[in-house]
């Protein structure tokens, strides 16, 4: 195991932008932690892809990481949280923290009725990646999926309040209404964008759970209990990576982390190949 410097960055990666609202939660919790944020937006998304593909790429995305120095990486996107959490456990020899146990393991203690829904991409729910971790931690609970892709370009758009939104919602998540869950995992990181919609849509009684506010507590306990917490005073510096031009990028982010993004950068995808 790599000993790090407690002042080296935190490496998120995600396959675009969603996993902002991850970096938002992180630095709620740890504001003095710098930040290196690499969003795969030339091959986004990765929630229509095959596993092999979202492999490969979630190694080459902590591979820029690792080039960085972090001093562990978040896979703040689900869709690779639910496939290549073992790949790059094995292949990186640092702290790799997901989305999909620290959900899990929140919505577990939050259920009364052991009855839960999960609302994610295609990949993350056709690889049962919460079901099986929430059956693994529990033998009482009983899991409801549903993918909602089409929260996805939604949020991206900003029609987080639209009536499409609202329209949407209702379609995607009438099996999970009759399904009496008294708990939902918003197992994409998309999705607490619409969360008011959502709610509106179930009931105020079902309680929603962000996986990236889950996973940003598993982050603080990990750099707490390694002794690896920046302890500076200073608020942490934010750098951010992009593999596509970074327009839409700046203007999403900005949105979502609701203040200027001073450090933007765009990488080739040969570099990220490692061509
Ligand atoms: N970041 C993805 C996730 O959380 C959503 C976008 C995509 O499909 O790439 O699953």
């Amino acid at each position: 195991m790599h000993f790090f410097n407690k002042s080296n960055p935190i490496g998120i990666f995600d396959s675009g932008i969603g996993g902002l609202t991850v970096v938002k939660r992180v630095t709620s919790f740890l504001p003095n932690e710098s930040i290196i944020y690499f969003g795969d937006t030339a091959r986004v998304p990765y929630g229509s892809k095959s596993n092999s593909t979202v492999i490969e790429y979630s190694l080459q995305d902590a591979e820029f990481l690792m080039k960085r120095n972090v001093k562990m990486i978040v896979v703040a996107c689900n869709t690779a949280s639910s496939t290549a959490l073992p790949a790059l456990r094995e292949k990186f020899d640092l702290p790799v923290v997901g989305m999909i146990e620290p959900g899990a393991k929140m919505a577990l203690q939050e259920t009364k009725n052991n009855r839960i829904g999960v609302i994610g991409t295609y990949a993350t729910i056709n690889n049962k990646a919460y079901s099986n971790e929430l059956k693994k931690l529990s033998r009482k609970v009983k899991v409801f999926e549903k993918a909602c892709p089409l929260f996805v370009p939604l949020a991206e758009e900003g029609w987080t309040h639209h009536k499409a939104a609202k329209l949407i919602a209702e379609e995607y998540l009438a099996d999970l209404k009759k399904a009496d869950i008294d708990t939902l995992i918003l197992g994409c990181t998309h999705y607490p964008l619409l969360a008011d919609v959502i709610q509106k849509v179930l009931s105020a009684k079902v309680k929603l759970i962000d996986s990236g506010t889950a996973a940003s507590l598993v982050v603080e306990d990990y750099l707490n209990g390694r002794g690896i917490r920046n302890d500076s005073n200073l608020i942490g510096q934010h750098e951010f990576y992009v593999s596509d031009v970074p327009t839409k990028f700046r203007e999403v982010a900005e949105r979502f982390l609701g203040g200027k993004v001073a450090h933007l950068k765009k990488i080739d995808l040969e570099e990220l190949i490692g061509k």
